[in-house]
């Protein structure tokens, strides 16, 4: 068999993508840390986030290229670079719902997603970038979760109540990313694709919901935030 190349041009032109989101994303959340005070440790860390997620973003477009990819994966709205939580609301609180939503469930899940990628990338590229983005996951969630920290430090009231309130639609929406099979999905993804980094749909759920089980809701637990009741409140797609 061999690999069916337009699948995997296509996932690493939406990694390219993806990749510079985080990076546009992690800017703007570190001007949120800047103005609100957070401390220099976490400041520097996130400065350090958003040149790791550019350099992610580089290696991404490097496989595109190399797979013949000529498009311009940052052809999108403006719209899609920037954070999407809380909107109009103050900025302390689009920083907690930006860091729970993308930067400690988002980045938390991500990990082990991206690990088991890594354990099939054979081909040179993917491999490199992977093994990027796989090493500087480890950092990029603990700092996820100091600023969380730091947030409850701040305010603890605020934190509680915007967990206790977003939680389930954040879980949710990552479970329908992640953890859920499409009704009908034809799975397009084999053993050739795997060595281009790619994962079937079957992994990405089991990976899901390994981590939700043994890292997620632990995390969330040792910090006495709703995490387990959100999940039993979270909207079912399936339902
Ligand atoms: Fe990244």
């Amino acid at each position: 068999m061999t690999a069916n190349m337009d699948i995997i041009r296509a996932e690493w032109q939406a990694r390219t993508l993806a990749e510079y989101r985080a990076a546009a994303v992690a800017g703007e959340f570190l001007c949120w840390l800047i103005r609100l005070g957070f401390s220099p440790e976490v400041l520097q860390e996130a400065h350090r986030v958003v040149g790791n997620e550019l350099r992610h973003a580089e290696l991404c477009f490097e496989v595109y290229q190399g797979l013949g990819g000529d498009g311009d994966p940052l052809d999108v709205a403006e719209g899609c670079l920037v954070a999407h939580q809380g909107v109009g609301k103050p900025t302390f609180q689009r920083l907690v719902l930006a860091c729970l939503d993308t930067f400690c469930i988002g980045g938390t899940l991500a990990q082990p997603l991206f690990e088991a990628m890594q354990s099939g990338a054979t081909e040179a590229a993917p491999r490199q970038a992977l093994d990027r983005i796989v090493g500087d996951g480890v950092a990029h969630v603990d700092f996820a979760w100091k600023v969380l920290d730091e947030a409850m430090e701040q305010d603890k009231k605020v934190v509680k109540g915007l967990a206790k309130t977003h939680l389930p639609s954040f879980f949710g929406k990552v479970e329908k990313s992640w953890g859920l099979l499409p009704e009908g999905w034809v799975e397009p993804v084999g053993p050739e694709e795997l060595r281009h980094g790619l994962m079937p749909r079957v992994r990405y759920k089991r990976a899901f919901y390994q981590a939700v089980a043994e890292d997620l809701l632990p995390r969330l637990d040792s910090r006495n935030l709703p995490g387990r009741a959100a999940w039993g409140k979270r909207p079912r797609a399936d339902k």
